[in-house]
């Protein structure tokens, strides 16, 4: 079947994925509206979906407020917009005029539909395009918003799409919610009748919410049941409202910005909004989360086919207390680890001594590195690791040479006081300006000093969002900002091919499909204690891949919670992602840096498997039992199991987990042991991680097909 087609009698467009469909069409008022979204169906399937449109219950309603592609402002429709356009005459309605459409083959394996429309009285043109592939069921949208006029416009809301659900017996919605160091905290909650808004109002994607959701009838588990999600690539602040309606419908609208912020259209410009991608999956949370990993892995990041590097960073061990001798003895400890990224973080550069100076000078410190940066890559390079940098280009404090050179380059608002957060303010990453000083120092450093890694932090929300001097300034740097701030990531991926980018926000202030096309993982949280960490993985990976999440082994007691676990636990919950070391391993006893060596040399043995496999969740990390997670090669050849046990408590049963993603009948060989499991077995029956007794137990059972007879 064509991934793109139309029938010619109905003009039902039907959009095939491999195991979905989704239908629209446009009505007799000329509105792009939707059929279907959910299991595969035929043409004439789809066709039979087409009814006379229901009478509305009474004279008191309009159009149904859930079911339109993009409902507009404008006729009989009382929901909330997902575009609103305000005309130099002050009207704000939208009718909808088709002007054609057309089907594109991007790449191969893609195909496009983009329906084209325009006011009927506005010159304002607006396309909805659907792009849709042969290897994932994600159905990616956005529109495209033209002023074709010689007048300014206004778009006071211009939502990426509208996703309409079909009617269900009840609706529950999952999301995450979070704050600095406790982020991706899952929600599962049942839908509340009227409108719920999930949103950013920061600047930047935020710690406190994640631009997705997933919807079910409350009947989902992690491993049945029909899930529609969504995830908006987008870094900036954003907003999804989802509805709940008196006749039983649900849907969401979702694109940038929070309530109140604007996107000038001036004439002749175009507005491109993000990508705001949807997913439905019949297989539970799980499933889903799945199809979302594999989705981002090929389509998403750059550069998921690599192996990552296991990497260290100085954070936790220095502080802002960076030297060229300090950081030298690190390297020479991570190396015999067998680290093979290492990254100096904060303190490199001016006069950075804590976070009260020197941000926005981004040369090396001459006390603290008297010969530049490059006797230190030369070290790392030598001892045949990777060199990395923390940078947070979209920043400055108040006491720098650029503050006192270019004051007016901050957000800010004439006569008001700039509020800082961390001691710091917030270039204005709209000014093309600031942007290109950005890319220039930027590109400059990875070349001069040898650099391959970076990692880009941004530590404060906006503030006082003021662009004054430019004619709607106020109103454009919301969408702006995030449009340089890629410009500048995609500019320098393009100068240095080699370059890998790690993506930071003071922790997971920002993870977002945008964000992870323009880079190649993130920093989760500053929450390092692996218990804690253990939730908040727990909320990252339900929509993101293990991939692009880096985790790191640090110290005990934990500075941030005080609480002491085993090193091994600590590895082997930073093992279930990126495995990174954040220690200070000149405190390392020998015995450590032993065991660590062991282990890092272990996860080098199954990182295929958490890099390139599918994330099972077996057990929760919230319950009292284990936590347990599973990594699947995709042709069952391979398994990893990654269990954790906080405090066991006498007499509460600890049952078996079924492992996933097996094949069927085969036998498959732990790695370590050499023990014989049957598919059948573990996969019917279960399979006990071979835990430890005692507080804070962990273990990681590699599985290998083939060991004995098959059968
Ligand atoms: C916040 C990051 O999340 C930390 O890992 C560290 O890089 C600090 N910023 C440095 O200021």
């Amino acid at each position: 079947m064509p991934m793109i087609s139309r029938a010619p009698d109905t003009g039902v467009w039907l959009l095939t994925t491999p195991h979905t469909s989704y239908a629209l069409r446009v009505d007799g008022t000329g509105a792009p509206c939707h059929l279907a979204w959910g299991p595969r169906l035929t043409p004439s399937e789809a066709d039979a979906l087409v009814t006379p449109a229901a009478k509305p219950a009474s004279s008191f309603e309009g159009r149904p407020p859930v079911g339109e592609e993009l409902p507009v402002d404008g006729g009989t429709r009382y929901g909330p917009p997902s575009l609103q356009v305000r005309y130099p005459d002050g009207s704000r309605a939208f009718e909808w005029q088709p002007t054609g459409h057309r089907v594109l083959e991007p790449a191969p394996g893609t195909a496009e539909l983009v329906l084209e429309f325009r006011d009927r009285v506005h010159p304002l043109h607006v396309a909805l395009h659907y792009t849709v592939r042969e290897d994932t069921d994600v159905i990616e949208r956005r529109t495209v918003l033209r002023n074709a006029g010689d007048q300014h416009l206004t778009l006071l809301r211009a939502d990426s799409a509208a996703w309409s659900l079909p009617q269900l017996s009840g609706y529950r919605v999952s999301h995450v919610t979070g704050q600095w160091s406790a982020e991706g905290q899952v929600h599962r909650d049942p839908l509340p009748h009227g409108e719920t808004v999930l949103t950013s109002r920061r600047g930047v994607t935020s710690h406190h919410a994640g631009p997705w959701l997933m919807l079910d009838s409350g009947e989902a588990s992690e491993q049945h049941g029909r899930v529609w999600s969504a995830a908006l690539a987008w870094s900036g602040s954003w907003r999804i409202t989802v509805q709940r309606t008196p006749d039983g419908r649900a849907g969401f609208t979702g694109g940038v910005g929070h309530e109140g912020t604007w996107v000038p259209l001036a004439p002749g410009e175009e507005f491109t909004t993000p990508v705001f991608a949807g997913l439905y999956t019949d297989g539970g949370f799980g499933a889903a989360s799945r199809a979302w990993h594999a989705y981002t892995r090929r389509h998403v990041l750059a550069h998921a086919d690599e192996t990552a590097p296991v990497l260290y960073n100085s954070w936790e061990a220095t502080g802002f207390d960076v030297d060229e001798a300090g950081q030298s003895a690190l390297a020479e400890r991570a190396a015999a680890l067998g680290v093979e990224l290492y990254v100096v973080d904060d303190g490199w550069f001016g006069a950075r001594r804590d976070d009260r100076a020197g941000l926005g000078d981004w040369t090396p410190s001459a006390e603290r590195f008297p010969d530049g940066l490059g006797p230190l890559a030369e070290t790392v390079h030598r001892l045949g690791m990777r060199f990395g940098l923390w940078v947070e280009p979209e920043m400055v404090n108040p006491n720098s040479d650029l503050y006192r050179a270019r004051p007016d380059w901050v957000l800010h608002l004439p006569g008001r006081e700039r509020g800082e957060l961390r001691n710091q303010l917030v270039l204005n990453f709209a000014r093309d300006d600031v942007a290109d000083w950005a890319y220039d120092w930027l590109t400059r450093l990875v070349a001069e000093q040898g650099i391959d890694f970076l990692k880009w932090d941004m530590n404060r929300a906006f503030s006082d969002a003021g662009w004054p001097g430019r004619q709607d300034g106020n109103d454009r740097l919301w969408t702006g900002y995030v449009a340089n701030l890629y410009r500048v990531l995609d500019r320098l991926r393009a100068d240095h091919p080699g370059l890998r980018i790690e993506a930071c926000g003071g922790g997971g202030g920002r993870v977002d499909l945008g964000i992870l096309r323009r880079t190649d993982q993130a920093w989760v949280s500053d929450n390092t204690d692996a218990v804690d960490r253990l939730v908040i993985q727990h909320g990252f990976g339900q929509i993101h891949p293990a991939r692009a999440m880096s985790a790191w082994v640090t110290d005990v007691p934990n500075q941030l919670t005080a609480r002491t676990v085993p090193l091994r636990f600590r590895f082997h919950a930073a093992m279930s992602g990126l495995l990174g070391i954040g220690g200070d391993l000149t405190r390392w006893s020998e015995e450590e840096l032993a065991e660590g060596a062991e282990l890092v040399a272990e996860y080098k043995r199954v990182r295929h498997l958490v890099q390139h496999g599918a994330l099972h969740r077996l057990s929760g990390p919230l319950g009292e039992g284990p936590t347990v997670v599973q990594y699947a090669a995709e042709d069952g050849s391979e398994t990893l199991v990654l269990a954790w046990q906080r405090g066991p408590r006498h007499g509460v049963p600890r049952s078996p987990v079924r492992l996933r993603g097996l094949t069927p009948q085969a036998r498959y060989r732990d790695v370590r042991t050499g023990d014989v499991h049957h598919a059948t077995v573990l996969a019917e029956y279960g399979f006990r991680p071979d835990l430890p007794s005692g507080d804070w137990a962990s273990s990681v059972v590699h599985l290998v097909r083939g060991g004995g007879d098959e059968g």
